[in-house]
């Protein structure tokens, strides 16, 4: 099957269910394809204006799917799927954008014959520059094409084993928002040297997009490209030396640790 033939229902269309539908849209996926749904409805009004079908009842993005998208928070997963399971068929594609709910915990709450994944994109998808991790359950690799071939239309696709999706919610999911707090700090650091704030986050925007691109074009070790950077006795080394003496690369990796931790820990 082609991904622009596929019948998407969202259900859950908050910060994340939203972003992915309009992910969709960007990527050349015909609004008639989507359907999404939401209990107040009517703030998915802008969608509903580009022809996307917005629906209340979640039933309207289950009957005919071939894939189903769950984006409600986890809390709320139990309920929703004993309200879906008596409309899922066998041989329908599950797709939990849920963070903390495992492939077996899923699989107890719908219909045998019901293929679960679990999907971990982060919220740049709606640009279509999400990382996503994928956990596949035991099936055809012909229906993990076409989950991977759907989210791939939203940025770069990796499928892992399910014991590293804690692992992949923190670095690929959580890391947008460490990523940011980076160029933030960069930002205020700019001001203080001389830049108004308009231009300083366009600076670092660019440069960290820069960086980015760097090590995703070469595949070179980010160090490697350091070293280039980094003339002896020169400004950088000092610079970032001083940002290591104040522990700037533990306090991130200990960042990451105490996320992961607390996931794990499921508080
Ligand atoms: N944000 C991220 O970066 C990110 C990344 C990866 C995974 N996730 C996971 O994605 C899920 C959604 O996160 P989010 O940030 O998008 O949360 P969110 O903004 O709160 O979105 C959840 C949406 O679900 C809707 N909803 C709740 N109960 C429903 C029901 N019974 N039927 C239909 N819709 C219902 C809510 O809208 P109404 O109240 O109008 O129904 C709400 O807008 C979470 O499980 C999270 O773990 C998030």
């Amino acid at each position: 099957m082609q991904i622009n033939e596929v019948n998407i229902g969202i259900i859950g269309g908050g910060n994340l269910g939203r972003s992915v539908a309009e992910g969709f849209l960007k990527a050349g996926i015909k609004s008639s394809k989507i359907v999404i749904t939401r209990r107040r409805v009517h703030l998915l009004e802008d969608l509903r204006e580009k022809g996307v079908q917005t629906e209340k009842e979640n039933a309207m993005a289950v009957i005919g799917k071939e894939v189903i998208i769950l984006a409600v928070k986890p809390y709320q997963a139990k309920e929703l799927l004993s309200e879906l399971k008596p409309q899922l068929q066998p041989g329908q594609i599950l797709l939990s954008l849920m963070t903390g709910i495992s492939l077996a915990e899923l699989s107890e709450h719908v219909p045998e014959g019901v293929l679960v994944f679990r999907v971990m994109p982060n919220t740049a998808v709606a640009l279509q520059e999400s990382m996503t991790l994928i956990s596949a359950p035991e099936c055809d690799t012909a229906v993990q094409k076409i989950v991977g071939d759907l989210f791939e239309t939203l940025g770069k696709v990796i499928f892992i084993n399910e014991e590293l999706m804690a692992a992949a919610t923190v670095l690929g999911a959580c890391g947008i928002a460490f990523a940011l707090r980076f160029i933030r700090a960069a930002i205020q650091g700019g001001v203080e040297i001389g830049f108004g704030a308009d231009v300083a986050q366009q600076i670092v925007a660019q440069t960290v997009k820069g960086a980015t691109e760097l090590i995703l074009q070469t595949g070179h070790h980010p160090e490697q490209e350091i070293d280039k950077v980094t003339t002896p006795k020169g400004i950088t080394i000092s610079g970032l030396n001083e940002m290591e003496h104040q522990g700037f690369s533990s306090a991130l990796i200990r960042g990451l640790l105490v996320s992961y931790n607390k996931l794990n820990s499921g508080k």
